[in-house]
């Protein structure tokens, strides 16, 4: 379905796709997709939606290609495909990523752990996960739904509150996620996993991990580029960065680049639902080894 048609058409409908709820934009394609050919130095950028994929890209974009005319002029949607994204008659992102022109080639996925395809595990390629505290986490995803046209319909917020407990998320239950990636860590050492919250705290910081993590070591001078050319208001008055070329998102609702805080979720959760979510939160997340905060 052209983009053009997304805008036409009702919003799609959350279904069981193996074990995981999705709509169809982001499963028709998936033996092309279970079929891609990852090379050694790929990239896999891989992310709950609205943890900081796109924050991510930029900076692994920056780091990598900088110094490129494509800053200026190539959407970071376009910099880094969305593996499973599948909007025919438009480039599916597996097309995309097969094409990108770049070395490394940086490829994005929102996919659990279990859905990635299995020549990334084989070709030992890197992979960056970043994962944001459940109730931020949870607040962005709903102002995503309500603007992105190509997502379900989010209801009202206190709905979307019970369904986020419940799982029933483009992409599945943000609990699964997070804790799953975090487990492959123990048998695939290749994978960076980073914490919005800490990149808000230091992004200089996070920045360097991740070099030392890819094997990169820019100037001070570059890196320094990276840092500032990433901080939120920066992104947000970018146009390649900032989604309003995107035809499927209704910035009148809500925009991309929101708010960019650790926090906001106080604006949104009463006192009866954090209390609530708490209580359900430690049932569901027994890793003490796997710890988020939900303020800086
Ligand atoms: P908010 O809706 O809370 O503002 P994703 O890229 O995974 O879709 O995540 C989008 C979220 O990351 C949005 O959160 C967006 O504002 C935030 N974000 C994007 N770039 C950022 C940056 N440079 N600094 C802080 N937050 C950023």
């Amino acid at each position: 379905m052209s983009f053009h048609q997304v805008k036409e058409s009702p919003r799609p409908e959350l279904f069981d796709f193996h074990g995981v709820p999705m709509v169809n934009f982001f499963t028709d394609n998936w033996e092309n997709i279970q079929n891609f050919q990852a090379r050694p130095d790929d990239i896999l950028i891989a992310t709950y939606p609205k943890a900081g994929t796109t924050w991510a890209s930029y900076i692994l974009d920056l780091l990598y290609f900088g110094q490129q005319e494509r800053q200026t002029s190539v959407p970071i949607y376009d910099r880094v495909p969305f593996l499973e994204a599948f909007f025919p008659p438009h480039h599916s992102g597996k097309d995309r990523a097969d094409n990108l022109p770049t070395s490394p080639r940086l490829i994005k996925t929102h996919f659990p752990v279990q859905f990635v395809p299995k020549s990334f595990w084989e070709q030992n390629c890197r992979m960056v996960y970043v994962a944001r505290n459940a109730k931020d986490n949870m607040v962005s995803y709903f102002h995503f739904d309500r603007m992105n046209l190509a997502q379900p319909e989010p209801g009202d917020w206190s709905n979307f509150f019970q369904r986020f407990m419940e799982g029933k998320m483009v992409f599945g239950s943000w609990y699964d996620h997070v804790n799953d990636w975090w487990k492959k860590k123990e048998s695939y050492p290749k994978i960076h996993y980073m914490f919005y919250e800490d990149m808000i705290e230091d992004t200089g910081r996070e920045i360097d991990q991740l070099c030392s993590f890819l094997g990169l070591s820019p100037s001070a001078e570059d890196k320094m580029k990276v840092t500032g050319g990433v901080q939120f208001d920066n992104m947000k008055k970018d146009d390649m960065a900032n989604y309003s070329t995107n035809p499927v998102m209704d910035f009148k609702i809500s925009p991309f680049m929101r708010k960019g805080k650790v926090g906001d979720w106080k604006n949104h959760f009463t006192v009866a639902q954090s209390e609530q979510f708490d209580e359900d939160y430690k049932k569901k997340m027994k890793d003490a080894t796997l710890q988020f905060r939900t303020k800086v």
